[in-house]
Formats: C-alpha cells, structure tokens, sequence
C-alpha cells in the first residue's frame, strides 16, 4: 500500500520528488496561500510516545491541506492499555481515518500496526528503529543549506554525533545518505552508543568511507555536523544515561576548534537543555548556521508533500491555490 514505515522504500528520484513537492510547499506553509486538497479528509494521528515537532507538524501539514485532525496521546489514554493488539486497533482507527500517522516505543510497532489498517500509515518513529519522515525532513534541510555553498547532496562530509545506538533520527537519515554520491560520513559517539552494524553497512556497502570514534580530533571538516540527544528513555535507568551525559557536547568553543567557518548545525530536538546535559549550548543561537529551528519548521514542508503523494493528489495541489484574505 502507500504506507511510509522505512526510508528503505526510497530511491533518488523518490526522494527528488518528495523534496521538490515540499519546496513548493512554502507558501501554504506560510499561509501566503491556502489548499483546499484534503478537503474533509481524516488523519488520526496516533501517538504513543511524546512528540512536540512530528506530532504537531503532521497536524498543522494536514490542516493545511485542508483535512480534519483526530489526536490520541499516551498509552494510557488508548485501549492498548486494557491488552488490546495493534492490530485491532488498527482495524478501529483505520476505519474513521483516511491516513494516519503513528509513533510507538517499540521497534517495527509500525509495521505490525499497518497489517491491521486499511488506510495509509505513517511511521512518525517506532523505537530506536527509525523515523523516516524526519530522515526526509532532515534531507530537506541539508539540501536547502547547501544551496547557499553552491553544494547539493553529493559529495558532503557529515558528522553525526551523541548517541548513534538509540537516536532513530540518524539510523534513518544514514541510510538514505547512502543513496548520494561520494558522501563521507563520521560518526562520533561514546563505544557504548555507536551506531548499529546494519545503518554502518548501508553506507559501507554503497562505497561511502566510514569514521568511527570515541575521540574529536583535529578539524572535522564538516559539510553538516548533525548532534542527537541522549535518549534517555532507551536506557535501562536514568544513572545508566547519565553515565553518557555531557560527552561531545557542542558549544561555540567546541564548535570553533573542530569545524569549519560554515558548518552547518543540525538536531533533530528535542535538544535537552538541563545544565548537565548541555548537548547543543544556547551559546550558538545566534550563529546564522545554526540550522535547528529551520529543520523543524520543515517538517511541516515535508509532511504536506508526504501527505500529498500517500492520498494521490499531488498532481492537484495548486488548483486549490487561494489568496489568504485576512
Ligand atoms: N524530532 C522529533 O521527532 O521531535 P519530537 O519528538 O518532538 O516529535
């Protein structure tokens, strides 16, 4: 069907025309025009772990579209709490819904919830397994960045940082960065947190040179420096995540001896900014290459077009195009 579980559904042209779908996204986004493409349309988004950006973002994507948003939020608010499967609940929500957008803890949850439903279901990240819409959205804004260096997305040295075991942002964006040309990527976590083999051999299998470290060293030459946070919901207890809090933390220091004049700084956020975490310091808010807040401002580009190409009518978005009157 046309459910969005893994970036491993996606190729280049795939992923072109994803991309170029959200670019023209922009002035709906900004409310410059309105679409009426979803006209009455229904998405649940379901969402079993906390969520700010995905979650808000897939609603304010649809919503601007033109479609209706139903919430479920927590466990403990849903039937799955009384033992009900996903796949029941699949079958109930799908048939008030016309797609629907879900996050769970668990690893492949998505998966098996799609098995039951009989509409479109998007993974807005299952576990530490992967996060597919924010791998696009992360994509995105790589290309829009590197535009201003005349660069695109071949050829680019990206460092991913923090904790590459649990962090489903960069499982996903690694496998998707494997279908460029020439791309180099360095991965600098704790050895406890590295990156799984499956994610390193996607980029090693596809020719792409491989860093892994413990250590900062030297300049990193970054095209991209791309920081995570802690995720501490994996970890068996939080004295086992703090034994890795405070590690390759990046601040306008660290940032100045170990990448270039115009690295471009991305987090997929939540950033945790508890005085001893400090992963990503306040103190690079006002670097104009702090690409944070831009890359969450995306996702809600991303997701239109991914809504778009899921319900078939991306073909019809803009002779929905009205001017905004107020
Ligand atoms: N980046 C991201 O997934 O953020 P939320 O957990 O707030 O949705």
């Amino acid at each position: 069907g046309n459910n969005i579980l893994s970036v491993s559904q996606f190729d280049r042209e795939s992923i072109a025309k994803i991309l170029q779908i959200s670019a023209q996204m922009a002035p709906y986004a900004s409310r410059q025009k309105r679409c009426h493409v979803l006209n009455g349309a229904i998405l649940s988004n379901l969402f079993f772990e906390p969520s700010t950006r995905t979650r808000v973002s897939f609603g304010t994507a649809f919503n601007l579209l033109g479609g209706f948003v139903r919430e479920t939020v927590g466990q403990e608010n849903s039937s799955l709490s009384k033992g009900e499967s996903l796949f029941d609940t699949a079958q109930v929500i799908s048939g008030y819904s016309d797609v629907i957008a879900m996050r769970h803890p668990q690893m492949h949850s998505v998966e098996q919830f799609a098995q039951g439903s009989t509409v479109p279901v998007i993974n807005g990240g299952d576990g530490a397994n992967e996060h597919p819409t924010q791998a696009l959205l992360d994509l995105f804004t790589i290309q829009s960045e590197m535009m201003h260096f005349n660069k695109g997305l071949d050829n680019l040295n990206i460092v991913l940082m923090g904790d590459l075991k649990h962090g489903r942002t960069v499982h996903s964006l690694s496998k998707l960065l494997s279908l460029y040309n020439n791309v180099k990527v360095t991965m600098v976590s704790p050895t406890a947190l590295q990156m799984p083999d499956s994610v390193i051999s996607s980029l090693s299998d596809a020719g792409h040179e491989v860093i892994i470290t413990d250590t900062m060293a030297g300049n990193l030459s970054a095209d991209v420096i791309y920081q995570t946070r802690i995720q501490q919901e994996r970890f068996a207890s939080k004295d086992e995540a703090d034994l890795y809090r405070g590690h390759f933390s990046l601040n306008k220091d660290v940032y100045q001896k170990y990448c270039q004049e115009n690295t471009v700084i991305m987090h997929p956020l939540p950033r945790d900014s508890r005085p001893e975490a400090n992963e990503l310091d306040i103190d690079l808010n006002d670097l104009d290459n702090l690409a944070i807040f831009r890359q969450a401002q995306n996702g809600v580009l991303v997701r239109m077009a991914l809504f778009a190409l899921t319900l078939g009518v991306e073909n019809q978005l803009t002779q929905y195009e009205k001017p905004v009157n107020w």
